[in-house]
């Protein structure tokens, strides 16, 4: 009996750490916009004097010009964080808009510090996400102008027009700077590179094909 007791506290306490985890802070106050110059070191920025604070602090224009899709990827990134938009500081959201050339990838990468919802606002956009080890299902899906994706927290995920015109995506992620690990950089770009034969011996390939791999970033 006892040891049912203990089972249970154990699952309770399981399932209330995990609600807990899924709570955003609550405000304690209405807004605190990035002070950057403020000496003091916290967890994002410190706040500004409320009494400075103008309605420029919460804004960024510009989000309506498209990106430069003329580059190897095939497509551009505009990503206004905390650092050009102060007011975001503490909100836990922020919003990414991407331009995409036929063809155009957004290659597979994870945002360490935010989940992310995508709309298609033009084009045929193929995305997809894929589980955490050992699954590591793909999850999938054409979308079209309208649909809204969701990517789950740091989940390695990726985006690809695949229509015959150029497409635009708007996305908003749970972080007011959410980071990005893009995976061939973290991997093969890296500054030092990572020992080739440590690669090769995690990829199961030849040193000549993680050289090869490597090149673009030398
Ligand atoms: C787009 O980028 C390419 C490559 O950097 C450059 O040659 C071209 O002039 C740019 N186009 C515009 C409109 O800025």
């Amino acid at each position: 009996m006892a040891n049912l007791m203990v089972i249970i506290s154990v699952v309770v306490a399981i399932t209330w750490s995990t609600i807990a985890v899924a709570y955003e802070p609550s405000p304690l106050q209405d807004f605190c916009v990035a002070d950057f110059n403020s000496p003091v070191t916290v967890n994002g920025f410190s706040c500004l004097d409320p009494k400075q604070v103008t309605a420029d602090h919460f804004l960024i224009k510009g989000l309506n010009i498209p990106g430069n899709t003329s580059n190897p990827l095939g497509s551009f990134v505009n990503r206004p964080t905390v650092l050009e938009i102060p007011g975001l500081n503490t909100l836990g959201i922020s919003t990414v808009r991407v331009d995409y050339a036929p063809r155009g990838v957004v290659p597979p990468h994870l945002h360490p510090r935010a989940a992310e919802v995508l709309t298609v606002l033009e084009g045929t956009v193929l995305v997809g996400f894929v589980t955490s080890d050992p699954e590591n299902r793909l999850i999938s899906k054409i979308l079209h102008k309208g649909d809204v994706f969701a990517f789950p927290f740091g989940l390695i995920h990726f985006q690809q027009n695949i229509g015959k015109q150029n497409a635009v995506t708007i996305a908003f992620l749970s972080s007011q700077n959410p980071g990005v690990i893009a995976i061939a950089n973290s991997v093969f770009g890296s500054n030092p590179l990572i020992n080739d034969d440590v690669l090769a011996k995690a990829f199961q390939v030849d040193k000549s094909v993680i050289r090869k791999l490597q090149a673009p970033y030398n």
